[in-house]
């Protein structure tokens, strides 16, 4: 449509100038400034609606892929997020994609464009004079070499600068989430140094980028002039000779000039492309990556009437991590974990939220192998209160029911279960205040207590408090203890804990030691002839 009205914008002249002025037509001297407008009209909505769907492509598909991206991450096993920085991963998912669409909204188009107009003047001179067209592009082979070694080059330097601006990001949030360490320790010099550093790095890769792309003009437009020089003693001979107009041989020469300048273009391009397909190949390596734990089929339904772990091991990639771990419990029925830090109690939460898959043994709901169940409904059966705590930036009805619909009712009584009612009670909004995403309008002890309102929300079948209680002092820890006894009278819980007040009512106790059972019964049995728990107790006192 531009190049429409381009092309016809310079035809209406002729009837312009033929018309009014020399037939001295008057009713053209209407008619043709309303062509006039009409034709702009069109070319200028032309360029318009151009810019706008290349635009609306880019977008689209930056806004599919961004999707796509988050769901794949977000489907991912926990050693996944171990492996991967969450900065890497933001910035997957934000600089990458905008890098693929700059190249789809921008270069393709002018790409396109560039390339249709190669083939017009080439198409033009080889209608000129054939042999001579031949000769000016003789050498143009020559440049397929060079050029494709630069993109080459083009996309290691690309996937370098993805990478560094990736740790870049990384070392940004790694920054933002720890900064009250950085404070405390009057680390910001260091840490603006560190970021310094990286910083130059991307800049360094990025250059060098630029120096090595710059080349392909240079080099066109050396191999170029080879060809007009030869262009220059051919054609000048025809002419000198009288085989050809004077005439000819300057149009001839105009189009060749007219051809290098979207040869080079396209060139360039080619190398900014580059960039698009080291980020996608980024992209698509997370996009085609599958989860490395998968749901089963049945989905769990009911109570659980037993949990069993059959002779479990767990290695973390190639760290024993687990041994041998044999027990079972039933509904209504509580288990302690013991054991000095490491000794693997939170890996056997791991492998019952199947976060971490058994390396060898088996875990059993009501005698069904848990993969066998859909990973959503063994985790909606589930609760986990663990000592970090979570909040989310909105209200505290909100945080309580998260992920579920709000039952205000239901919310102040999971709250009165947690201990929590009495601050809530007391603050400007009750439970529509809202809280910021790090709970920095609350107390440790606060927040806790609103986690494990959650968990008590989600009224699960299993419950899983992994050192929750530890940050509260032994008062709140007692009543919320008392209160849980309440409400988990036909559920299996798990309370991994150091206080022996918070585990002396557990059905069963074990205690760990270096990811294996060292000793296994209830508290007075385990007084009389364990050591290990022996020396947990007596370090106690
Ligand atoms: N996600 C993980 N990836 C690799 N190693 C882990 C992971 N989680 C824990 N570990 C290691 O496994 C061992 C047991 O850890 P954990 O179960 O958290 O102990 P506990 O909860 O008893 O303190 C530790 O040596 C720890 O470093
Ligand atoms: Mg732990």
């Amino acid at each position: 449509m531009v190049a429409l009205g381009t092309a016809s914008s310079a035809a209406i002249i002729k009837p312009i100038l033929d018309k009014i002025f020399i037939e001295k037509n008057e009713e053209m001297l209407y008619l043709l400034p309303l062509g006039i407008i009409i034709l702009y009209t069109i070319k200028a909505s032309g360029a318009f609606m151009q810019v706008y769907f290349s635009s609306y492509i880019g977008q689209d598909i930056v806004r599919r892929l961004r999707d796509r991206i988050v769901d794949t991450i977000l489907s991912f096993e926990m050693g996944f997020f171990h492996e991967f920085r969450s900065g890497e991963l933001i910035s997957r998912s934000m600089n990458d994609i905008e890098r693929v669409r700059q190249v789809v909204s921008a270069t393709l188009p002018v790409m396109s464009r560039e390339f249709l107009t190669i083939l017009a003047l080439l198409g033009y001179v080889f209608y000129l004079d054939p042999q001579m067209a031949l000769l000016s592009i003789i050498f143009i082979p020559l440049t397929a070499k060079p050029i494709s070694m630069i993109a080459k080059k083009m996309k290691k330097f690309s996937h370098t600068s993805q990478e560094r601006t990736s740790d870049l990001t990384a070392r940004l949030s790694e920054i933002f989430n720890n900064i009250e360490v950085i404070k405390a320790s009057a680390a910001e010099q260091y840490e603006s140094k560190r970021f310094e550093k990286e910083n130059q790095q991307i800049f360094d890769v990025n250059i060098k980028a630029t120096k090595t792309g710059e080349l392909v003009s240079p080099l066109m437009e050396i191999i170029g002039s080879l060809g007009v020089a030869l262009v220059i003693i051919y054609g000048g001979k025809e002419v000198i000779n009288g085989d050809m107009s004077v005439g000819s041989f300057f149009s001839f020469l105009t189009a060749l000039f007219m051809l290098y300048t979207p040869v080079k273009r396209v060139s360039n391009l080619y190398n900014k492309m580059q960039d698009a397909i080291a980020a996608s190949e980024r992209i698509f390596s997370i996009l085609n990556r599958k989860s490395k734990i998968e749901g089963g089929t049945i989905i769990r339904e009911g109570d659980i009437n037993k949990i069993e772990f059959k002779a479990v091991d767990l290695d973390y990639s190639d760290k024993k991590t687990l041994q041998n771990i044999a027990f079972s419990i039933k509904k209504g029925d509580t288990l302690a974990l013991v054991g000095n830090s490491g000794s693997g109690k939170s890996s056997i939460v791991n492998l019952l939220l199947r976060f971490y898959d058994t390396s060898k043994g088996e875990i059993l709901f009501n005698k069904e192998s848990i993969k066998n169940y859909t990973l959503d409904s063994i985790r909606d059966s589930i609760s986990i209160v663990t000592q970090r705590v979570y909040i989310f930036n909105d209200t505290i009805a909100q945080n309580v029911a998260y992920g579920k619909v709000v039952d205000e009712k239901k919310v102040v009584e999971s709250l009165k279960s947690a201990n929590a009612w009495d601050f809530v009670k007391n603050m400007p909004q009750g439970i529509n205040t809202t809280i910021n995403e790090f709970g920095t309008n609350l107390s440790g002890g606060q927040r806790q207590r609103l986690a494990i309102a959650r968990a008590i929300y989600r009224d699960p079948k299993i419950f899983i408090f992994d050192e929750a209680t530890s940050a509260l002092d032994t008062q709140s820890e007692q009543k919320i203890t008392d209160a849980l006894k309440k409400i988990s009278k036909d559920k299996i819980t798990i309370i991994i804990a150091h206080r022996l007040k918070t585990i002396e009512h557990a059905n069963e106790i074990l205690d760990l030691k270096d990811g294996k059972i060292s000793c296994k019964g209830n508290k007075s049995e385990l007084m009389k002839h364990c050591i290990d728990f022996k020396q947990l107790n007596g370090l106690q006192k």
